[in-house]
């Protein structure tokens, strides 16, 4: 585990080491330098590396076929084969429009962070390296919505409405847990595209170039996350808990826009319908969650009192007890 000192100087026990708020505030700087000098060897310029005019297979998936949310379904069996693969895309096409819609989020947290901080730090340094890498995801992702025609990066009202309450909020614990939990859950999609050679290589293109900069985010995040969820009062704790709960929920909710079924020429409400009451799907959003829900059960941040959310999410599985 990485140190849970508070700022106020107190040594503190943490996983058999005695460590104080000094050493804790190097550890977080040597962390900054290490991710900044990977971050000058393998940075990636998403507009100059990949090929946007290479044409796209009509029949080719964007994402492994199992992993599409009516798959298995008794609608998927109506499907084409090139209207499954349609679907495939437009799905990933919506999972990167919310991806558009948290980096946003995401970087005005980080611009808060440092404008809290002092820039000749490692760690306000590395803050704004995050922010660069996220200007040029969010327009890698719009490349990606118009090369494949989907007709926008907007995220729903109600997701507009939860980045305007987070940025009302300005809870930079929250930040850093949220881009645990949505850089994790993209990044395992993202890794299985990166393996499947069958898949589209536009997508595979952009997931390979998000896999690479997103390890150094989640590398930055974690132990960010674990010293500020250690130096949080009881009632915080127990507010954070239910707050996050929800923000999983919600940001899971915005995965799949109801549009994607239309454009694949299905009624879009049997279609929500059919997804909702899918185990597969269900056992897809668990699988890409899994990481951040372990982090976060080991932290104490999802235990019984909020694991609930997590369930009704689908993110747990239903006979799942964290204690
Ligand atoms: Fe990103
Ligand atoms: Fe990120």
């Amino acid at each position: 585990m990485t140190d849970r000192t508070p700022d106020t100087g107190t040594p503190t026990t943490t996983a058999g080491t005695t460590k104080t708020a000094g050493t804790a505030g190097t550890e977080r700087e040597l962390n900054a330098e290490r991710l900044l000098r990977v971050s000058a060897k393998h940075s990636h310029d998403p507009l100059t590396e990949i090929d946007w005019d290479a044409p796209l297979d009509p029949d080719q998936f964007a994402i492994p076929p199992h992993r599409v949310s009516l798959y298995g379904t008794p609608l998927w069996e109506t499907m084409t084969h090139r209207q499954r693969a349609r679907l495939s895309v437009h799905e990933l096409a919506s999972t990167i429009s919310a991806g558009i819609w948290f980096e946003l989020i995401l970087m005005e947290g980080l611009v808060r962070h440092v404008y809290e901080s002092d820039l000749t730090t490692k760690h306000a340094q590395y803050a704004l390296t995050e922010v660069a890498d996220e200007c040029r995801h969010s327009t890698m992702f719009a490349r990606y919505l118009t090369k494949t025609g989907y007709p926008s990066a907007r995220p729903t009202r109600r997701a507009q409405r939860l980045g305007r309450l987070h940025f009302l909020i300005n809870d930079t614990t929250m930040t850093f847990a949220g881009a645990i939990f949505v850089e994790e859950f993209t990044d395992a999609l993202q890794r299985e595209m990166v393996r499947d050679e069958s898949l589209q290589p536009l997508a595979r293109s952009v997931a390979r170039i998000h896999v690479i900069e997103e390890a150094r985010h989640i590398g930055y995040a974690k132990p960010e996350l674990e010293r500020r969820w250690a130096r949080l009062s009881a009632p915080r704790r127990a507010l954070f808990r239910q707050a996050l709960g929800l923000l999983a929920q919600q940001s899971v909710a915005e995965v799949i826009h109801p549009r994607v079924y239309a454009l694949a020429g299905l009624d879009p409400r049997a279609a929500r319908q059919a997804a909702a009451e899918n185990p597969h799907w269900q056992q897809t959003k668990a699988d890409w969650a899994r990481k951040a829900v372990q982090f976060f059960t080991e932290l104490g941040i999802i235990d019984p009192r909020s694991e609930y959310r997590w369930r009704r999410a689908a993110l747990l599985p239903a006979a799942r007890r964290t204690r």
